[in-house]
């Protein structure tokens, strides 16, 4: 979804927002360079996995609800977007323990990021600003959207 290729994967990455993503955890696995932060980086990997398999379920069956809103190319129905997104899940939870000592995964919540001016190549933000507008409002995806331009030179 960010079209990255393989050189992009040789920068250095912020990943805002990045949740329970294995994207940390596979692009370290290949050397590369990521910072994740999120506000549930607070919490241990128990209570995270403890409130994913509270949630699953009903991710899976709005999966299902919502499933004519879905493009089904990359997936092939919600029970495979499903697995694939547990799978996500899972790696992240091996890998979560050692990147909190690493410093790998940061708590922190835009607007305001723990980051220099510039420190990274490249910010990707993912499910996050532009989906629950409901819940963020205008003025706030814009304050996040120049913190993230402020902390990275280039913003996905
Ligand atoms: C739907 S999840 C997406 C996770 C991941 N980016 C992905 O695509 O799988 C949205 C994430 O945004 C995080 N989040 C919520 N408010 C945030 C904020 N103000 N700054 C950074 N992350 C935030 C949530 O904790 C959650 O992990």
């Amino acid at each position: 979804m960010f079209a990255l290729r393989e050189e992009d994967l040789e920068r250095s990455i912020l990943g805002c927002g990045d949740g329970t993503a294995s994207f940390n955890a596979e692009v370290t696995a290949q050397g590369g360079k990521v910072l994740s932060v999120d506000p549930i980086y607070q919490f241990s990997a128990d209570d995270i996995q403890q409130r994913i398999r509270r949630v699953y379920p009903g991710m899976l069956s709005q999966f299902a609800r919502q499933a004519d809103q879905y493009v089904w190319r990359h997936f092939r129905d919600p029970g495979h977007l499903g697995s694939v997104r547990m799978s996500a899940m899972n790696r992240f939870l091996e890998d979560y323990p050692s990147g909190l000592q690493a410093g790998r995964y940061v708590e922190a919540s835009l607007p305001e990021l723990p980051c220099f001016d510039g420190e990274y190549d490249l910010a990707l933000c993912s499910h996050l600003l532009f989906l629950y507008s409901e819940h963020i409002h205008l003025q706030a995806h814009v304050e996040a959207v120049l913190e993230l331009c402020r902390v990275a030179r280039e913003v996905r």
